[in-house]
């Protein structure tokens, strides 16, 4: 087995976005694409010699293919070992939970999360540092300035490794170990959550619960999690199996892309709860029957009735949201006295604030929640945490968070979403709201009065970094918010998102249809940004 030199070129579209690089299977398929984006993490990380690194992947097409080249190329850049998933299967959570486990120096993780999959679907490759959390953005941006000069590449030039069963191999001078990649994440959610309990109200006969898996990575973590280990019938897990191209789907828990799972809950004979999760496991959606639990919502009631969990009952340091999520966790930090973050949307930067123990949990509208049990955002973990507070509680899902609105009031909260809109006539939407920010302050549109109109920015009260344009936000008097801002995880043109939110301290009125309590503000968001017009469409593509 030889190392061998293969000269290339930069490509110059290698620019990690919120959740690193996310491009079609087709151009990572190009030759030298991938080798390049690998080769780049490893020159900027000269660190990785001699260390021990975490691979795996949410199984979507070009997964095997990957991982075997990027084995070779890590063995030819010196790294010491690496822990790869076997059939090179790790969600999101999982991965971070083995490089935390295993004092790994870092993990590549492939996935596109919650884009589809299969040979004309998209394909994504990250890297996670030390705390098993994203790369923050002064290593993407060192790996990305490196993809700009890149000359040449390494790789072993040897057989493809078995990574059908687990067991340690060499490659080169590297050690591979192909690892269980279910069984240390499960011990960890053991160490959390009350499972006797959860398990006498899954084997009462009298509680039900659907998991929907979307054909994606969770399929044999929640099996074994849910029908194992917590007695659940068989067939509780739906779309178990993950499947390269996610069954043709679209492996996102939301209302429009789990719609199977929503149709069950809102069907005759609906169970008492319901759960679904992306591409790679780290989102989540909740649900009770005939009832949605927005993911802000979800993030305030898990925050609220955290004492009541095992792995939290000595109380919170403290929660983090992205800006976006609604302020329903805000009202429950000050309650209980503790602080609350406000962080721009991405994962990473609740990792600064996890690490210094300044949050405990952290959530975000897009259907992200989890906690300082790792650097990343975990689906199952979500699920876990709601059955262990129903079990506790014994009340539904529907009741649960319908007192959580009478004590705290009720952020009413919708996102409006426009796909695949031309870039130019979606950041010429986000310029012209910035060219109004002077005059739209103190402008009245009926009941609301523009307070402030800015583009957020965050410090990161831990290193002091500081991170710009983070989102439009237009607040008004009563404390309602619309919130512009690109999404940074697409890759078809760019997606608009269109954050409402309104608060309802009167519970009789609590009741309201979301989209018609927000009616008006979303009238208001069409009046200040013209958003038919810049994006040439009349209606979102996507509401949740
Ligand atoms: C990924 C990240 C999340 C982030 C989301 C935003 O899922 O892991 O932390 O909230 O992307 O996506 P967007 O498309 O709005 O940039
Ligand atoms: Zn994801």
């Amino acid at each position: 087995m030889s190392i061998i030199k293969i000269s290339t070129t930069p490509f110059d579209d290698q620019k990690p976005g919120t959740s690193g690089l996310r491009k079609a299977v087709t151009v990572f398929q190009k030759s030298h694409y991938l080798e390049n984006f690998v080769q780049s993490i490893f020159d900027s990380l000269p660190e990785l010699k001699g260390k021990t690194l975490v691979l795996g992947g949410d199984g979507r097409y070009y997964n095997r293919q990957a991982i075997q080249t990027i084995l070779k190329m890590a063995s030819a850049n010196g790294v010491g070992r690496v822990l790869v998933g076997c059939d090179g299967i790790l969600s999101t959570p999982a991965a971070s939970c083995l490089i935390r486990g295993n004092n790994a120096y870092g993990g590549i993780i492939l996935s596109a999360s919650h884009n589809p999959g299969g040979e004309n679907g998209d394909f994504g490759i990250k890297y996670n540092v030390t705390n098993g959390g994203p790369a923050p953005e002064k290593v993407t941006e060192a790996i990305y300035q490196r993809t700009l000069t890149i000359q040449e590449y390494f790789i072993l030039e040897s057989a493809d490794i078995n990574l059908s069963n687990q067991g340690s191999f060499k490659l080169g001078d590297m050690d591979v170990e192909v690892v269980d990649s279910v069984k240390p994440y499960i011990e960890l959610m053991e160490s959390l959550f009350d499972f006797d309990l959860i398990k006498k109200m899954l084997t009462g006969g009298q509680f039900k619960m659907c998991m929907d898996s979307l054909h994606a990575v969770t399929g044999p973590y929640a099996k074994a999690i849910f029908e194992q280990k917590l007695g659940a019938t068989e067939g509780t897990v739906i779309n178990g199996t993950p499947l390269e191209d996610f069954g043709g789907g679209h492996p996102d828990p939301n209302l429009v892309y789990a719609k199977g799972l929503v149709d069950i809950l809102f069907g005759d004979n609906a169970p008492d709860f319901g759960a679904a999760s992306d591409g790679d496991g780290d989102r989540n959606m909740i649900l009770g029957k005939h009832f949605f639990v927005n993911p802000s919502d979800s993030l305030a009631v898990i925050t609220a009735n955290a004492h009541l969990v095992k792995g939290y009952k000595d109380g919170l340091a403290g929660v983090a949201r992205s800006m976006p999520t609604s302020a329903a966790v805000d009202r429950v930090a000050e309650k209980l006295g503790i602080d609350c973050y406000e962080t721009p949307t991405g994962w990473k930067f609740f990792g600064n604030l996890l690490d210094a123990n300044k949050a405990t949990i952290c959530g975000e509208e897009s259907f992200g929640t989890s906690s300082n049990h790792i650097r990343e955002k975990d689906g199952l973990w979500a699920v876990l945490f709601w059955l262990n507070i129903l079990a506790v509680r014994g009340e539904s899902v529907e009741q649960i968070v319908k007192s959580h609105w009478q004590t705290y009031g009720r952020n009413f909260y919708s996102r409006h979403d426009y796909e695949e809109v031309a870039t130019e006539g979606a950041n010429e939407l986000v310029n012209q709201l910035r060219s109004q920010f002077d005059t739209l302050v103190s402008k009245t549109y009926g009941k609301y009065t523009v307070q402030y109109a800015d583009d957020f920015s965050y410090t990161d009260p831990v290193d002091g970094s500081i991170s710009e344009k983070q989102g439009v936000r237009i607040g008004f008097s009563d404390g309602s918010r619309i919130i512009f801002r690109l999404s940074g995880t697409g890759t078809k043109g760019a997606t608009v998102r269109v954050y409402l939110e309104s608060y309802e301290p009167d519970s009789n009125k609590q009741d309201l249809d979301t989209q018609e309590a927000l009616g008006d503000l979303i009238q208001v968001a069409e009046e200040i940004a013209h958003i038919k017009k810049y994006t040439n469409r009349d209606k979102p593509t996507v509401i949740t």
